[in-house]
This record gives C-alpha cells, sequence and structure tokens, in this order.
C-alpha cells in the first residue's frame, strides 16, 4: 500500500508505532521496522545522549530498515538534555523524529538541517495547523480514545481526522483507537494517511514490557481507562487500578486545590515498577480505549501482516460490493 507517508518515510506500510515510554525500546522499534512499519525509540526513556546513543545502536543491529526516535517536550523542572539527546539522533543517523508535547519550534532548524523527517503528535486541529506551520513533515492526530495524553479538547477521531483532512495539507496518521485493518480503512477513509498505534502494539510477543502488562491489556475491556490529572490540565488516559482510583479519590477531594506534589506518589516514577517489574498497582500507567479490541498476543509482523491482509480484503471486496 502506497500513501504520502509511507512516501515520505520511506517504509513498506503506513503504520507507525508511537513512542511509549518504557515500552519503546529497540526490541520493539526494530520488530515494528522490520514488519515494514516504523519503529519508535522513546528518547525520554534512555534519558541521557550516551543512553539513547546506545540504544541507537542496538536497534542499528536489528534493524536495517528505518526507524525513528520520539522526544516529548514536557514542562518540567528539571529539564532534559534536549540539545544532546538530538546530537544522539543525529549522529545515530535516525531520519524521522516523532515530536510531542510542547512546540517544537526550536529544534526544527538543527534536525532540518540534517535532513530529519519530523512528525508532531497533535490532539486538535490547531495544534497541526501550528505544526505545519513551522514546518513539520507530517502530523500524528490524537484522538480522545488514545492511550497518553489526550489533550484537555475531548475530540473523538471521527470528528477530529476529517476536520483535520479539510484543513491540513501535509501528511497525517490517525492515532488513538487503532487496532486493525478496519481501523486502517477508517482512516484512510476519513482522509489520513497512515495509522499511529500503541497500545495495540505492547501486547505483542516482541514488546519488552512484564507479561502482566500484556495481560493487564487482553483482560481489559473499552470501559476499564481513566482520565487522570485533568484538574492539573495535563490529562492522561490510564488504565484503572487501585493506584488509579487512589489518585482520584484525591483529585476528587482536592478539588481545583490539587498540585502535582498531592499525586506523585500515583504518577512519578510508576513505568519502570509497571513496565519492568510488572507490579500493576503501582500506580497510572497510559492506555488507550482500545484495550477493548486487542483479543490476542500475537509478533509484531503477524499483526502488521494481518492488518494489511484485512485492510486489503475490506477495500477489494467489502467496499466493492456495495456499490
Ligand atoms: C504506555 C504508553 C506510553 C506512552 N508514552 C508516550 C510518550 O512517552 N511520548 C509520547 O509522545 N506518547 C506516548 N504515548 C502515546 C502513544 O505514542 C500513542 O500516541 C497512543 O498510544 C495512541 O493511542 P492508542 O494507545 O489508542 O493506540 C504512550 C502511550 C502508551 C500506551
Amino acid at each position: 500500500m502506497k500513501t504520502r507517508i509511507t512516501e515520505l518515510l520511506g517504509i513498506e506500510h503506513p503504520i507507525i508505532q508511537g513512542g511509549m515510554h518504557h515500552v519503546g525500546l529497540a526490541e520493539l522499534a526494530a520488530a515494528v521496522s522490520n514488519a515494514g512499519g516504523l519503529g519508535i525509540i522513546t528518547g525520554l526513556t534512555q534519558g541521557t545522549p550516551e543512553k539513547l546513543a546506545a540504544e541507537i545502536a542496538r536497534c542499528r543491529a536489528m534493524t536495517d530498515k528505518p526507524f525513528g526516535v520520539n522526544l516529548t517536550f514536557l514542562p518540567s523542572l528539571t529539564q532534559p538534555d534536549y540539545p544532546g539527546l538530538i546530537q544522539a539522533i543525529i549522529e545515530g543517523g535516525v531520519k524521522v523524529v516523532e515530536t510531542a508535547g510542547n512546540n517544537p519550534a526550536q529544534w526544527l532548524p538543527i534536525l532540518k538541517e540534517h535532513n530529519i523527517k519530523v512528525i508532531h503528535k497533535c490532539t486538535s486541529v490547531r495544534h497541526a495547523l501550528k505544526a505545519q506551520s513551522i514546518g513539520c513533515d507530517a502530523v500524528s492526530v490524537d484522538g480522545f480514545e488514545c492511550g497518553g495524553h489526550p489533550g484537555e479538547d475531548d475530540v473523538p477521531n471521527f470528528i477530529l481526522l476529517p476536520l483535520a483532512a479539510d484543513e491540513l495539507s501535509i501528511p497525517f496518521v490517525a492515532s488513538g483507537g487503532m487496532a486493525d485493518g478496519r481501523s486502517l480503512v477508517a482512516a484512510l477513509a476519513l482522509g489520513a494517511d497512515g495509522i499511529n498505534m500503541g497500545t495495540r502494539f505492547i501486547v505483542t510477543e516482541e514488546a519488552p514490557v512484564h507479561e502482566n502488562v500484556k495481560q493487564a491489556i487482553l483482560a481489559a475491556s473499552e470501559l476499564d481507562t481513566r482520565l487522570v490529572m485533568r484538574p492539573l490540565r495535563n490529562t492522561e488516559r490510564v488504565l484503572n487500578n487501585p493506584g488509579v482510583e487512589r489518585l482520584l479519590a484525591k483529585e476528587a477531594a482536592l478539588g481545583n486545590t490539587i498540585k502535582f506534589e498531592d499525586i506523585a506518589p500515583e504518577v512519578a516514577g510508576v513505568y519502570p515498577k509497571i513496565m519492568q517489574n510488572g507490579d500493576m498497582d503501582a500506580g497510572a500507567w497510559s492506555c488507550g480505549m482500545v484495550a477493548g479490541l486487542i483479543y490476542d498476543k500475537p509478533s509484531v509482523k503477524t499483526l502488521v501482516d494481518r492488518i494489511m491482509a484485512e485492510a486489503e480484503s475490506i477495500i477489494a471486496e467489502r467496499l466493492k460490493n456495495v456499490l
């Protein structure tokens, strides 16, 4: 299948694996790229330029296909060494960066100078238009369904994607709620050039996380996610668990007086406990509503091949037959 995204990124299938904290390690990124999609290493999980450089080298040893690095720009007191991380990306020969969070404008000149394609993750059309105007090559449009940070506008993909298609001229991928060939065909029909998946890729053989995480997603339905940190205007969609219930109780009790310090035990430093140790009640971790559509744990290649085969058969048979 050929779309503006496959052409832009030099990949076979229009399927991207979004950056995921403590999930997007070399094993998963390489597996997705080897399957013909675009795998992405999560830069901030590595934290330092030296560790990111080593992870890029590890990924390069596992695939000769293109892969990317996610750089999430967070409002935080102790800023990561973004210039150093970008240097590691450049020196590692990575040609695609997925940016997320704050406006990436200040980092675009150096990325462009090294011929690196930038895909910015946006949860609204106005942010997507901003990304286009500052020179991003593509955007990933994340609907309200998505795992992680859906923003504060709460617009689901059935509205957000056609709005994005009406306004944008650069290519974009549909992100949030994507699981299978039906998602891909729907995304294409709504005007997107491909899909970006997070939660679905966690439940694969290669995802380098504790088995408990995969089983928790398999057991979850579409009703089992919660939105946390809304009072802080830093909304995150997470899988419900006792840690999340403690957090929501604090939010209810403290209302608008709540500060990050109040909920830090349930959100700070939680990812390694969940993803590596499988301590599933440690606190809040991102998960999309699409958990309800995840029924198995295939290899990444089986998953990608299945999505493409299903999409092609929907287009060639189901859609053709309704004409
Ligand atoms: C466990 C997890 C961790 C994530 N971490 C990040 C991150 O560090 N940076 C980022 O830009 N997006 C992050 N995301 C968002 C994904 O890249 C992607 O946009 C999102 O998962 C798409 O929605 P879906 O889960 O419905 O597929 C994360 C998502 C999950 C599920």
